[in-house]
């Protein structure tokens, strides 16, 4: 497999989600930058988020900012009975966003102008997203960012997987530290996930701890045509639905 598989259908947002045990919701976002549907959604924002909201340098990012925080509420919103207004987030020491006292977990990535959230219950999880495009120093990003077993299976790819094994690599890695709420203090080189792009995504050794990579899912996803993306799974054969998130 040296091209993406075609995109998963997403399905019509459900008022009320249902959400069953082993289940991940999958949400897909298109980031707006539609005035009038950022500004209701900016209006969701509590006062620390507003505080981000105002310091992004751009418009492109606030806007961005405002939509999938406001588009994060209302979501969790419909899970929770609750008014988007009132969900208040805990921030764990590397910055992974969560629910104080609530089995509910999420996680959410984006690029570009679109977005994936996953939400499940009682399990760690953890989405990453990216844009598959070419940059010019790929080789070189993978030798600093890969472990010395992923650089060898990438360096031994044919020239033309390369460039889908180095986002799927990459998104494999990102899901499961942020699965575990690491951040940037991460050791990239202390655990090894499949980097060819046949096969299904796999965790395949952890440092310090052999049974590790046997108690997690890792599900390649392709939210839209040119994206891709991974979800990191606490646990075995999660069942996935996907839905889109319609603005009001
Ligand atoms: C936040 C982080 C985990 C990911 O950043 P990113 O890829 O730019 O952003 P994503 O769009 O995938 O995710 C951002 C969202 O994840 C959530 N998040 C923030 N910190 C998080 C953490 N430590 N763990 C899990 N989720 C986190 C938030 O919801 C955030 O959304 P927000 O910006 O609206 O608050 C960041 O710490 C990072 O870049 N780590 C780098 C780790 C690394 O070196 N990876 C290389 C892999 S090869």
């Amino acid at each position: 497999m040296s091209e993406l598989p075609p995109p998963a259908r997403f399905g019509s947002s459900p008022a009320l989600p249902v959400l069953a045990p082993g289940e991940i919701h999958l949400w897909r976002m298109a980031l707006t930058r539609d005035e009038a549907r950022i500004a209701a959604l900016r209006d969701l924002l509590d006062p620390e988020e507003r505080d981000r909201h105002d310091r992004f340098r751009y418009d492109v990012h606030r806007e961005r900012f405002a939509v999938r925080r406001g588009a994060l509420r209302t979501v969790l919103g419909r899970y929770l009975g609750r008014d988007p207004r009132e969900i208040r987030f805990e921030t764990g020491p590397e910055g992974k966003p969560e629910l104080p006292g609530r089995p509910l977990r999420f996680n959410l990535s984006d690029s570009e102008d679109l977005a994936l959230l996953g939400i499940t219950r009682g399990a760690d999880l953890g989405v990453d997203l990216e844009r598959v495009r070419e940059i010019p120093d790929r080789d070189d990003v993978a030798g600093r960012f890969f472990s010395p077993a992923e650089i060898l299976e990438y360096r031994s790819l044919p020239a033309e997987a390369r460039l889908l094994a180095f986002y799927l690599t990459w998104t494999r890695k990102e899901a499961w530290l942020k699965a575990r709420g690491v951040g940037l203090s991460a050791d990239l080189a202390s655990f090894d996930v499949r980097v060819e792009p046949g096969p299904p995504a796999r965790l395949l050794r952890v440092a310090g701890d052999a049974e590790e990579p046997l108690r997690w899912t890792l599900r390649t996803e392709v939210p839209a045509a040119g994206w891709v993306a991974t979800v990191a799974w606490r646990g075995t054969d999660p069942r996935f639905q996907r839905f889109e998130f319609l603005f009001p």
